[in-house]
């Protein structure tokens, strides 16, 4: 990880230099927001969708807004030099200084911008179901919020399991989403994702497939789906801002075709429109 750019609130630091105070309240509750975008030859993606989404996940928290201009600055600051050929643009914004508990102090939040490269995704993984679940009810269902220990916890089990990611039902007994991708099923010729109501995340890519397979024709449903749709489905895919449209090739050790045709086509659409343009 040497190769991470890191920038908080105006200056470029070290990746091991001390930048954010120790009672920063994203350090010590997890009380902030952030974004992942993917970076394709020294350019992010949909920057403009990830800042709305980040002052959704904002006002959620109950936090003030972000300072977009800011964390512009701070992206330009980790992308100029060296282009990244593939990579991961993170941006972290936090409550700032707070006490050491829950309550807020009214404090500055504290902008963190990161940049690193990456390895392309592979051509396909497999995915295990784990046994703790997403509640759709949570006061931060359906927000990036800096509290990721789940999907920690999650996807070291997947991982050692030997899979690529770990799939969450909710409370309801229904699919919900992966760690950090949503989920995607093909069931009687039909592509068919959860709901944002199952409380999974309003995924850049899961949303920008919704409106560009509308646009092509293809057939998408949201609907809530049990969590045992995996054991029947013909095809199952992933979507997240660095795998883009991800075919899944085993569902708990049950193979699939990687990619299926329906799979396939929806990868076709989304490398057509992703290629007219870099913030969609
Ligand atoms: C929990 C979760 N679900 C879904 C996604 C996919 O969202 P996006 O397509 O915006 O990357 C992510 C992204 O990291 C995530 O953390």
């Amino acid at each position: 990880m040497t190769d991470i750019r890191v920038w908080v609130d105006g200056t470029l630091v070290g990746p091991d230099t001390p930048a954010v105070s120790a009672v920063d309240h994203g350090v010590t509750v997890g009380d902030g927001a952030f974004e992942t975008a993917k970076i394709d030859h020294g350019v992010p993606f949909a920057v403009t969708r990830h800042l709305r989404r980040l002052d959704r996940t904002m006002s959620g928290l109950g936090l003030p807004a972000a300072d977009h201009d800011r964390i512009r600055e701070g992206i330009e600051a980790v992308l100029d030099g060296d282009p990244i050929d593939f990579g991961r643009l993170r941006f972290t914004v936090t409550g700032g200084r707070g006490p050491l508990g829950s309550d807020r102090h009214d404090s500055d939040l504290t902008h963190i911008v990161t940049a690193v490269p990456h390895t392309r995704p592979e051509a396909h993984g497999s995915v295990v179901t784990v046994p703790w679940v997403r509640n759709e009810r949570a006061a931060t269902a359906g927000l990036k919020t800096t509290s990721y220990a789940d999907n920690v916890i999650a996807l070291a089990r997947a991982k050692g399991q030997g899979a690529l990611e770990a799939i969450f039902g909710n409370t309801r007994g229904e699919l919900c989403e992966a760690t950090g991708s949503n989920v995607f099923v093909v069931v009687d010729g039909v592509v068919r994702t959860p709901p944002l109501d199952s409380g999974c995340l309003a995924g850049i890519t899961r949303e920008l497939v919704l409106e560009w397979c509308a646009a092509d024709g293809v057939e998408v449903v949201e609907e809530a789906l049990p969590l045992e749709v995996l054991t029947r489905a013909d095809e199952v895919f992933i979507t997240s801002s660095i795998k883009d449209v991800f075919p899944v090739s085993a569902a708990d050790g049950r193979a699939l075709p990687a990619p299926g045709p329906m799979t396939a086509r929806v990868r076709q659409v989304w490398a057509a429109h992703a290629a007219l343009g870099v913030d969609p």
